[in-house]
């Protein structure tokens, strides 16, 4: 089982961190909340209405985006038209290409890909499609954002950058739940982590709490100490 009794919150507004060994089921998680998958039991609620039987893109419309850990661009259509697709197909969506358009460039600037707008989502570097994928999931108008291991295979500058990006969404009032394994930055971000350890929730707190909570230590973190903050 990937996913087994596995309850937890998020707060509006907060950064929650999700943590755990490869294989814990973060990912499986991500794929619950936003409909890809369907739960064998148990609920997701989301702004106080039950959505578990609701299609993603309904989910999408309600205000739930996410990025893929293994990027999914259309690869044949140009930055821009990906974006404006995001925009065109979320929340509170825009019918008119133009306007779409438009809206779509401000938020590729806002994640640096104002200079790409042309190219194809194939052609891209990897820090450019992480780029893409998380201005497509901006352009849907989220409320809610999951991050699925967003600063995987950056460089430590480009790390810094997104953080600050990551840092910036959130205090336009956007919800985020972060999958990273780059523990620096998940505990510098985080407001609370949860973590998962073979699809169960074995701790969850507070940054500090959680990397001195010796279960998350013996099955992630191993014993050399994180310094949080
Ligand atoms: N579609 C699937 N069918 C069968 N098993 C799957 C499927 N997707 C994931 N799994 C399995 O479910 C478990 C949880 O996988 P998941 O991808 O959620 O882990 P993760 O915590 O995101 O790991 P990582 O840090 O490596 O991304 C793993 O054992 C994985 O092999
Ligand atoms: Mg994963």
């Amino acid at each position: 089982m990937a996913v087994n009794f596995v309850s937890l919150n998020v707060v509006e507004g907060e950064i929650l961190g999700l943590i755990g060994p490869n294989g814990a089921g973060k990912t499986t998680l991500f794929n619950l909340i936003t409909g890809l998958y369907p739960p064998s039991k148990g609920r997701i609620v989301f702004e106080e209405k039950d959505i578990t039987a609701a299609a993603p893109h309904a989910r999408c419309r309600l205000g739930i985006a996410r990025t893929f850990q293994l990027v999914r661009p259309f690869p044949q259509l140009t930055v821009l038209e990906n974006v404006s697709i995001g925009r065109a197909y979320g929340r509170d969506s825009i019918k008119n290409r133009l306007q779409a358009e438009a809206e779509a460039l401000e938020i590729l600037e806002k994640v640096g890909l104002a200079d790409r707008v042309s190219e194809k989502a194939h052609s891209l570097t990897l820090v450019h499609r992480k780029r893409l994928e998380l201005a497509r999931a901006l352009a849907t108008k989220p409320k809610l954002l999951l991050l699925d291991e967003l600063l995987a295979g950056l460089n430590p500058s480009e790390v810094s950058a997104s953080m600050e990006l990551i840092q910036s969404i959130r205090n336009t009032g956007i919800t985020i739940i972060m999958v990273e394994h780059l523990v620096k930055a998940v505990f510098g971000l985080s407001d609370r982590i949860v973590v998962l350890n073979a699809g169960q929730k074995i701790a969850e707190g507070k940054p500090a709490e959680v990397a001195n909570n010796p279960r998350v230590i013996d099955a992630y973190l191993g014993s050399e100490t994180y310094a949080t903050h």
